[in-house]
């Protein structure tokens, strides 16, 4: 037997994979699981832009492009963030990633020294915390807290900064909170980066998903900030695209020199095809966004009503992503042991907040990615669970 690498050893399997490995053997067995652990859409991409994948196949696109991507893809993807994000971008200033899981790693591979530091939020999406390890360089982890509605903390931030800090991860709206930061709390994140010089990893995966008027805003259209940014973002989530894996960074030239280094030797360059149906995705899809995202606004609305009625759990009202972070406090048990205790009594999946970071001890994460019916069946088995645990 072949030992892994020393630098394996920053790599376990993520707890999200375990739930859902399980959630599906059980489900294999004949059991009616409720998959609620799942961090993608339950929707099928949209028509328009499947027809484009096939229409671009039937074209012969499908070949190597650029490692940079196809020069239409990367001005789409510019001309959107000009007109949506209110950030101008040339197309120069676009890197086509296979998706944001790529764009994380190559940012930190490319951008951060070993030894020096992240800063990270914690819950978080745990590719934040494990690929700056994998490098050799160090997470710190910053809190979000339940009770500042998982507003970041300045002055946790300022604590945590030394001379080593090199780069601040944030991600809104948020994995696995839902919270979107406020515009207050970006533009005094914005002065803190400037004032310590730091690089700012952005990620705006889930900026579509948003409810209730709440607005995104990227940081990088902060005055000062483009400079210093890399905006990452994908089609995974707002598309329902997660299978495609498209991409994208957004950064000044100098960044995306970097990036493409990392990315020209893992994957050359995104699907030929499937960068023809992103610039569908981008220029056709909306009507079709706002659909799916009326749909996520139902859900959650309905999930967070049932969730606050039951005895002893509590959540906040989520104002983006599709998640909910649910207080299990007062049961008096670890997260892993409601997530397992819901699994096996209600055939309810749902995530550990511990497989989010040591922040999500007393909490479980739900996704509200699968249907109206199949939500409101699982809030009925999980009031009963519930009751029956505190009897
Ligand atoms: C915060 C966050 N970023 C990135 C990703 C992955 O994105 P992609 O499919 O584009 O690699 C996820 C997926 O769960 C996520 O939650």
């Amino acid at each position: 037997m072949f030992d892994t690498s020393k630098r394996m050893e920053a790599l376990p399997f993520s707890g999200i994979r375990v739930m859902m490995e399980r959630a599906t053997r059980m489900q294999k067995e004949g059991q009616d699981v409720i998959h609620m652990e799942i961090g993608r859409p339950d929707f099928d991409t949209p028509e328009v832009i499947k027809k484009a994948a096939y229409d671009s196949l039937e074209k012969g696109h499908v070949f190597y492009t650029s490692n940079y991507g196809t020069p239409e893809l990367r001005a789409a993807i510019a001309e959107k963030l000009t007109k949506e994000n209110n950030v101008a971008y040339a197309p120069e200033e676009i890197l086509v990633t296979i998706g944001v899981g790529e764009g994380t790693y190559a940012s930190i591979a490319a951008f951060v020294n070993p030894g020096e530091e992240v800063l990270v939020p914690n819950p978080v999406w745990l590719n934040y915390i494990h690929v700056p390890e994998f490098f050799g360089a160090v997470p710190v982890t910053y809190s979000l807290k339940e009770d500042r509605n998982y507003q970041i903390d300045m002055d946790e931030l300022e604590a945590k900064t030394t001379e080593k800090t090199r780069m601040l991860v944030i991600n809104t709206p948020g994995n696995p909170t839902g919270t979107v930061q406020s515009l207050e709390t970006l533009q005094k994140l914005a002065d803190f980066a400037k004032r310590h010089d730091l690089i700012v990893v952005s990620d705006e995966i889930y900026e579509k998903l948003v409810y209730g008027g709440t607005k995104h805003v990227s940081i990088a259209s902060l005055p000062g900030m483009k400079e210093r940014t890399i905006t990452l973002n994908g089609f995974s989530k707002c598309y329902s695209m997660t299978g495609w894996r498209l991409g994208y960074a957004a950064a000044p030239v100098e960044f995306i020199k970097g990036l493409v280094r990392v990315h020209q030797y893992i994957n050359t360059c995104a699907s030929s095809f499937v960068q023809d149906a992103g610039i569908v995705a981008l220029k056709e899809a909306e009507p079709d966004v706002q659909a799916m995202v009326k749909e996520y606004e139902r859900r959650r609305n309905y999930a967070v009503k049932a969730l606050n009625e039951m005895d002893g759990i509590s959540c906040r009202m989520p104002e983006g992503a599709f998640y909910i972070f649910v207080n299990i406090k007062s049961l008096g048990k670890t997260s892993a042991e409601v997530a397992d205790y819901l699994l096996d009594e209600a055939k309810v999946a749902t995530v550990p907040g511990t497989a989010f970071g040591t922040e999500g001890e007393g909490y479980i994460r739900l996704s509200y990615a699968c249907s109206y019916e199949r939500i409101v069946e699982a809030m009925a088995r999980m009031k009963k669970a519930f009751a029956e645990l505190k009897a």
